[in-house]
C-alpha cells in the first residue's frame, strides 16, 4: 500500500470484502501487544489477552478502509504517518462501547440533586459545574438537566453541564437531541411525553433541555481537556473504567481530584469501583447508592 494515495474518508467499494478477508488474518501476539499497549496509553482502554481476537476484528475494519494489509503496517500508520493522529480518531468509535440510556442509575443521580439543593440552601450558592465525562450519546447528561427542572433547581441558580467524549461521531449523536425508544427505555410514560416530541420513530428532545447541555470532545487520561475546568462540583464517570486498566483509572482520577471543588464529588457506575486502585478518594455510602468525595491528599 501507498500512504500517499489513502483516502481514509472514502469506503472503495471492495472494502467490505477485504474487511472479511483481514478478519481472517491472525493477529500475532506480538502485533496485538505492540497496538494494545499504544491504544491503552492514548485513551486508557484496555484490551485483556483474551480479548486477541475482538481487537483484531475491530482493527480490521479500518484496516479494510485503508487498503492496509497487515496489522504491523497499521501500527505503523497509527504512529508514524502524518495522518496517524486522524485515524485514531476514526479507530476510536470502533474502540469504544457507547451503550448508554436516560434514567441510569437514577438513584446515584437524585443524591446529586439533593446534594446540590442542600447546597443552595445552607451555602446559598448560585453556580453549579457539573462534566459528564464519557458522556457517550448524551442520556446522562439531559438526565440529570431533566431532574434539575422538575426539582426547580435552575429557578434557583445556574447549571453548567458539560458532556465529554473522545468520540467525535457519538458527540454529535448528543449534540443532535435525537434518541430512539431503545434510549427512553427506563423513561417514565410521563416524562416522556413532558420532554420528547415524537416524530416517527424519533423522539425529539425540548429545546429548553437541549440547550442546557453542551458537549465537548476530550480524552479524558490526557489533562489538558479536564485543565479547562475548575472548582467543579460534580464528575460524573459511569461506565467507563470498566473499560480502562487500574493504571489509567489512576492517572484519571488524579486530575478528576484537581478539578473538583474541595466539596465536589464523584459517580462512578455501580460495577466500578476505586478500592485497591487510589485512595484519594474515599466513598460515601448512602441508603441505596454510593459516591466517591476527596479524601485529604
Ligand atoms: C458505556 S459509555 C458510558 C455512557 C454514560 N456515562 C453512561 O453511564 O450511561 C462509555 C463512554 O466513554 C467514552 N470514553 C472511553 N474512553 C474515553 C476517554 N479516554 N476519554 C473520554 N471518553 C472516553 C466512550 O467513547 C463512550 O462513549
Amino acid at each position: 500500500m501507498n500512504f500517499n494515495t489513502i483516502n481514509g474518508t472514502e469506503a472503495a467499494p471492495d472494502v467490505a470484502e477485504r474487511e472479511s478477508a483481514y478478519r481472517e488474518k491472525a493477529l500475532s501476539e506480538f502485533e496485538f501487544r505492540l497496538l494494545r499497549d499504544y491504544i491503552h496509553d492514548y485513551c486508557g482502554i484496555f484490551f485483556e489477552d483474551a480479548k486477541i481476537q475482538t481487537l483484531a476484528i475491530r482493527l480490521s475494519s479500518r484496516m479494510a478502509v485503508l487498503d492496509i494489509g497487515s496489522f504491523s503496517e497499521y501500527y505503523n500508520y497509527l504512529k508514524f504517518h502524518p495522518r496517524g493522529g486522524e485515524e485514531m480518531a476514526d479507530l476510536i468509535p470502533r474502540l469504544t462501547n457507547n451503550e448508554t440510556y436516560f434514567f441510569r442509575e437514577i438513584n446515584q443521580l437524585s443524591l446529586l440533586v439533593a446534594r446540590l439543593k442542600e447546597k443552595i440552601k445552607k451555602d446559598g450558592a448560585e453556580n453549579f459545574q457539573v462534566l459528564s465525562c464519557g458522556c457517550s450519546s448524551g442520556e446522562e447528561a439531559y438526565t440529570l438537566a431533566i431532574m434539575l427542572e422538575e426539582a426547580g433547581v435552575y429557578d434557583q441558580c445556574k447549571v453548567d453541564i458539560t458532556g465529554m467524549d473522545i468520540d467525535q461521531k457519538i458527540l454529535q449523536k448528543a449534540e443532535s437531541a435525537e434518541f430512539t425508544a431503545y434510549s427512553l427505555r427506563a423513561t417514565g410514560r410521563e416524562t416522556a411525553d413532558r420532554y420528547f416530541l415524537r416524530d416517527g420513530e424519533k423522539y425529539l428532545l425540548n429545546e429548553r433541555i437541549r440547550k442546557r447541555v453542551r458537549f465537548v470532545r476530550g480524552n479524558m487520561i490526557d489533562r489538558h481537556p479536564l485543565g479547562m475546568f475548575k472548582n467543579v462540583d460534580a464528575i460524573l464517570c459511569r461506565n467507563v473504567f470498566i473499560y480502562f486498566s487500574d493504571s489509567a483509572i489512576c492517572r484519571t482520577v488524579e486530575s478528576f481530584y484537581e478539578t473538583l471543588a474541595g466539596d465536589g464529588c464523584l459517580l462512578l457506575g455501580h460495577s466500578e469501583s476505586l478500592a485497591r486502585i487510589t485512595d484519594i478518594f474515599i466513598t460515601e455510602r448512602h441508603k441505596n447508592t454510593m459516591i466517591y468525595v476527596k479524601s485529604e491528599k
